[in-house]
């Protein structure tokens, strides 16, 4: 896409309704397994990424057919022609490597790359390729290049840390594994639910999605199915904390409450008033808002860190401070420089973040840093007195479907120019 930027009119309360997008966090490990699978598999709620395009680009890589029309992403496996994922392929998504589980577990060695570091700070695989040698996989690992092979097997398995990716692959190594595999000190991440439910939807047996430990009973093959895929969390986050930034009063409907429940409790603190019904969360701001004191990542069910970026942004006007501590990633703060410079009163420490509410934010030229980073700059021009110009947005194109689309839909002034 030749290089575009947003530019943003801030100033304006958000007003209205939005019907969230399909979860990408969900959605990218759901294509890995689809690998496992034989025949049609639809997936619905799709969300048209480029994350989803550049997973989609594999698994046609692999032997599969994919297409992707209208939200709906229709797959055939009719058997997997290629075991190596080239290393452009793997280096346009991190999240490329729970494509490893599946392929070794379908053709029995295959060849990847390792997905190397991101904006966020390295981003290690140990915890992968630790738990899949003990299924049985033989990895040999040189100059960035792996080489795997090997028949799976159930095993009894203890994550030091819940790693989202790592108990994504697990269970995708697992799934036809022969016997039983239990992952302790597993990632209760929702997306980990939506995984499990899709592939005992195909015919697997895991159980205890959601909770520390997972159990999956090994079977013999998957057959495709029609899923609908859950909705994006964290896109969710996203346009409650630009309602709640900008004054407005925003109805995200289609959403799981259950989900986000650490993230609602934020904005309370701040003075928002938060209704959740059924699959409905509605936010109901006043300026200016109150600083909540304290926020610190979590694994889920804590608070989120890819929805840190967005509550910094909603915090740098707030009444007070807030001390943030990001406990998850190594380097998560990089979008703080440009909402200083915008205003923003920000002192930076290693993990931890204090953000002093100032009275205003002047819009100016940002630059997005990364997926979350963006979405927080967005946030910033929406609320920020002028007109901000936000470039580098294919790292907002791999996470959110149709920003300018959305909050125009809810009288934001934005125009995405190319
Ligand atoms: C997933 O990344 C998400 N990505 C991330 O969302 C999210 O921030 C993260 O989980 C935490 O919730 C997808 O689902 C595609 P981890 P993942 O393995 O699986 C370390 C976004 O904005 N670690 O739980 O990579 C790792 O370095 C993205 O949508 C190891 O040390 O996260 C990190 O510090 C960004 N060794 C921490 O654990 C390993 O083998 C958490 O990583 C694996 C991870």
């Amino acid at each position: 896409m030749a290089e575009s930027k947003l530019v943003i009119e801030g100033g304006h309360p958000l007003r209205g309704e939005l019907t969230v997008q399909g979860a990408k966090n969900s959605v990218l490990p759901l294509l890995s397994a689809a690998v496992l699978c034989d025949g049609d598999i639809v997936l619905e709620r799709c969300p048209a990424l480029s994350d989803v395009y550049a997973a989609s680009r594999i698994l046609t890589h692999l032997g599969c057919r994919c297409r992707l029309t209208q939200g709906r992403m229709e797959i055939r496996n009719t058997g997997i022609t290629c075991t190596e994922i080239p290393e452009t392929m793997m280096h346009e998504m991190r999240s490329s490597i729970t494509f490893l589980g599946p392929l070794l577990s379908r053709s029995g060695s295959c060849t990847l790359y390792l997905p190397g570091g991101c904006e966020l700070g390295p981003r290690p695989i140990d915890m992968h390729l630790h738990a899949l040698r003990q299924m049985g996989a033989e990895i040999h690992e040189s100059h960035g290049m792996l080489q795997v092979q090997g028949r799976l097997r159930g095993a009894e398995l203890h994550l030091p840390f819940p790693s989202v990716g790592a108990t994504e692959n697990i269970i995708l190594a697992a799934v036809l594994a022969r016997g039983q595999t239990r992952i302790h000190n597993a990632a209760r991440e929702p997306e980990i639910r939506d995984l499990a439910d899709f592939l005992n939807a195909c015919g697997a047996r895991v159980s205890g999605a959601g909770t520390d430990t997972v159990f999956v009973q090994g079977v013999d093959r998957l057959q495709g199915c029609t899923y609908r895929v859950m909705p994006d969390r964290i896109a969710a986050a996203t346009y409650l904390a630009a309602a709640a930034a900008t004054g407005g009063s925003v109805c995200v409907q289609d959403c799981c409450p259950g989900d986000l429940t650490a993230v609602t409790e934020v904005f309370r603190q701040m003075g928002c008033r938060v209704y959740s019904h059924e699959n409905r969360i509605y936010l109901q701001s006043s300026l200016p808002l109150h600083a909540a004191p304290y926020i610190r990542t979590m694994p889920h069910p804590g608070f989120p860190t890819d929805a840190q970026a967005l509550l910094m942004a909603a915090h740098c006007k707030a009444r007070g401070s807030c001390m943030f501590e990001e406990t998850i990633f190594d380097s998560r703060y990089r979008h703080a420089d440009d909402l200083i410079r915008m205003g923003a009163d920000i002192r930076l420490s290693g993990r931890a973040a204090v953000v002093h509410g100032v009275q205003r934010l002047s819009g100016t030229t940002v630059h997005a840093t990364d997926l979350r980073g963006g979405a927080a700059l967005l946030i910033a021009g929406l609320s920020a007195e002028g007109i901000t110009e936000l470039t580098e947005l294919s790292h907002l194109d791999r996470g959110y479907e149709n920003p300018e689309h959305v909050l125009r839909s809810l009288g934001a002034k934005i125009e995405r120019i190319t």
